[in-house]
């Protein structure tokens, strides 16, 4: 059985008094929502104090980083190694498509990344997703009438676990994020993520086994919110969201989780 993972993916955004209050509502919350593990992912600069803040947090509620370098130090201004976030964070979101687009990460740099995450005993969220539609879908809980996942997802992550021995890609996190849905207000719908969420199962299973690629944990994320994530909760696929826009009012992001917990 895969625990439901809920992610939050607060990007560029929030003072530190935004950031002490979200996380106090969400620590709050997370007490009665013990069915699924909670994410925060907050700037770098606000990971000391809300660490501190969440010290006495239920176990389900755990900190994560947006990105890092993979070098545990030198010559690279403005960057942050997997050494100093590896006692403030479990987990490190790598490749999120912004990475990729704004500042030209490649699969490769990618790859380097995952590899720094597990020497360091963090756990990489690895993203993936297309960014055009591959298909006209239908809405509904229905799986779409064709789809084409030839293109860039499976690809990109036959590169993420280049290097990666099986102990490892057991533990990896996947977010399968298409670009078109990413902040425009336009989910996929959950048959579609569905569909290829599947194939991604299937580079697990024919690089390591059948059994892996059921036990990895894989993620929806792109215009998630709180009417639309059972969504892809209903989906036996799908082991949760990352969400962005949704993560940074309170009380929506408080009723993602309760919603994936199954509580009204
Ligand atoms: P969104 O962002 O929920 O605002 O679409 C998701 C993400 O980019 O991780």
């Amino acid at each position: 059985m895969r625990r439901p993972l809920i992610v939050g993916n607060w990007k560029m955004n929030t003072t530190l008094s935004d950031a002490v209050v979200l996380a106090n509502s969400v620590k709050r919350a997370a007490e009665d929502l013990d069915s699924v593990e909670i994410v925060l992912c907050p700037p770098f600069v606000w990971l000391v104090p809300l660490a501190e803040n969440l010290e006495n947090a239920p176990k389900n509620l755990t900190l994560g980083a947006q990105n890092m370098w993979f070098a545990d130090s030198g010559a690279m201004t403005g960057e942050i190694s997997p050494i100093m976030i590896k006692d403030l964070v479990k987990y490190v979101i790598l490749g999120h498509s912004e990475r990729r687009s704004h500042f030209g990460e490649s699969n490769a740099l990618i790859n380097d990344k995952i590899h720094a995450a597990f020497t360091h005993g963090l756990t990489p969220i690895v993203c993936v997703g297309e960014l055009k539609k591959l298909q006209e879908e239908k809405r509904g809980r229905g799986r779409p009438n064709r789809t084409d996942t030839k293109s860039d997802v499976n690809h990109q992550l036959e590169e993420a676990l280049k290097g990666v021995s099986k102990e490892k890609a057991e533990k990896i996190i996947v977010a399968y994020e298409p670009v078109w849905a990413i902040g425009t207000g336009h989910a996929a719908t959950g048959g579609y993520a569905a569909t290829v969420i599947e194939k991604l199962r299937q580079v697990f299973a024919k690089k390591y086994s059948k059994s892996l690629s059921e036990r990895v944990r894989i993620l929806y994320g792109g215009s998630v919110d709180s009417k639309n994530v059972q969504e892809f909760m209903y989906q036996p696929e799908i082991d949760g969201v990352l969400a962005g826009g949704s993560s940074l009012k309170a009380k929506e992001f408080i009723a993602v989780c309760r919603e994936a917990a199954g509580r009204q």
